[in-house]
């Protein structure tokens, strides 16, 4: 996503033909940089092979899937839903792992019937019922077991996974308790330790921490895992603010791990895959001023990409049109939702903008469409796919009909 000239242009199309030709808000990615990413994350891991599980929650069109599965990536799911797309986009079962606190015997009979890599688990209580599955099915299911390693990952508080005080995996006890009990099982084998510390994750010393957790709860388990899963967390940088996450140190923190204890790893990387992949296309409305503020009131709101009102996430705001002139006033970008909270970013300074001017949300890819909702009965944005010079829709804009 580049100016040429003045425009603004994604691949080699300009956000202005974009907008004119599906409308707005719509939501507009990149193909070929989608492809870059997966290439530029096999790469910092190749020196150790690891089996990459797209996190499904942070993407979920079908489109989208294709193309990952084209890249050779497989699939982390957290609900039958998720798992039927990723079967749909030709995703191969055995490299899928379905992870999540809570599923639902359905959930777990279907997963169980398609013959998934793993089933990763949080609770005692889930692991027997996957054993009572087993028995009426007469096979032995693989499972994976979530660990809580009571890490502080130095995200934000919202999107933290990994402390005792997250509901996520057993802690230390109750997981060495669990291993014990279920690894003579005849209908289980646990094959996966799996962990997950949290989401944008910048720092690789959290991540250091937790390899020296988890070697230490393998070692006390006397156990072999054949897959360690570490989940994703992969932050990517949203502004010039955000710090980049070393990659080179990450992967030589799991290399000197690898040394001394023999697995397979898998990662479940969302965000650090699709996240700066996209832009969310959206019209200003109106220009409201005030004193100290211009309010721009864009036709895309909380609804369509609901990070900034959920997390305080703060989402660049570029103009498809670049222009030299400056207004040194305070802007608030906002939507036309009956929420205080329904406010995308907040400026010093801003170019010259005019009503009906097309503007870009930047970085939009992990969980933009997939957390929109119809809140005030709003339709729901397009997706739109571009490679090159060539543009297609992926998602149709929601009509009102279908929803009223
Ligand atoms: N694996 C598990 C078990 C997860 O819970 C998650 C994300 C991932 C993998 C992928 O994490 P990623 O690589 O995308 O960071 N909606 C929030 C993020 C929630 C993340 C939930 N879990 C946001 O918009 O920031």
């Amino acid at each position: 996503m580049n100016y040429k000239k003045n425009g603004l242009y994604i691949e080699n199309i300009s956000i202005q033909r974009i907008a004119k030709k599906f409308g707005t808000p719509s939501y507009c990615y990149s193909l070929n940089k989608l492809k870059l990413n997966i290439r530029n994350f096999k790469k910092y891991f190749r020196s150790i092979n690891p089996l990459l599980c797209f996190s499904v929650k942070s993407n979920s069109n079908l489109q989208i899937l294709k193309e990952i599965n084209k890249m050779g990536m497989g699939a982390d799911v957290v609900s039958k839903g998720e798992l039927i797309m990723a079967l749909k986009s030709g995703i191969s079962p055995k490299k899928i792992v379905f992870s999540g606190v809570g599923k639902t015997f359905d959930e777990l009979k279907f997963a169980i019937n398609k013959n998934i890599l793993l089933i990763n688990s949080e609770s005692e209580s889930e692991i027997n019922q996957i054993e009572k599955i087993s028995k009426i099915k007469r096979k032995k299911i693989d499972i994976g077991v979530r660990l809580n390693p009571n890490i502080d990952s130095k995200t934000l508080k919202k999107i933290s996974t990994g402390k005792k005080e997250d509901k996520f995996g057993l802690t230390e006890i109750n997981f060495l308790k669990a291993i014990n009990k279920f690894k003579n099982s005849k209908y289980l084998n646990i094959r996966c330790l799996s962990v997950h510390i949290g989401s944008q994750i910048t720092d690789h010393k959290p991540y250091a921490k937790m390899l020296k957790v988890i070697g230490s709860v393998i070692k006390k388990s006397n156990h072999n895992f054949d897959f360690v899963d570490l989940g994703g967390g992969m932050g990517i940088k949203y502004n010039k603010e955000t710090k980049k996450l070393d990659y080179k140190k990450y992967n030589s923190i799991i290399k000197n791990f690898l040394n001394k204890y023999r697995t397979k790893i898998i990662f479940e990387p969302g965000r650090s895959i699709i996240g700066d992949t996209a832009l969310l296309l959206t019209r200003v409305l109106y220009i409201k001023k005030t004193r100290k503020i211009n309010f721009v009131i864009l036709d895309a709101a909380m609804n369509d990409l609901m990070r900034p009102a959920l997390y305080g996430s703060r989402h660049e705001i570029m103009a498809s049109i670049k222009s030299k002139k400056m207004i040194r006033k305070k802007h608030e970008f906002v939507g036309p939702i009956c929420e205080a909270t329904d406010k995308f970013l907040s400026v010093p300074k801003f170019q010259t903008l005019r009503e009906k001017d097309i503007l870009a949300i930047c970085d939009v890819g992990a969980y933009g469409m997939v957390l929109s909702s119809n809140y005030n009965l709003r339709a729901k944005p397009s997706e739109i796919l571009i490679n090159q010079s060539s543009s297609k829709i992926i998602t149709k804009r929601q009509k009102l009909n279908n929803i009223i």
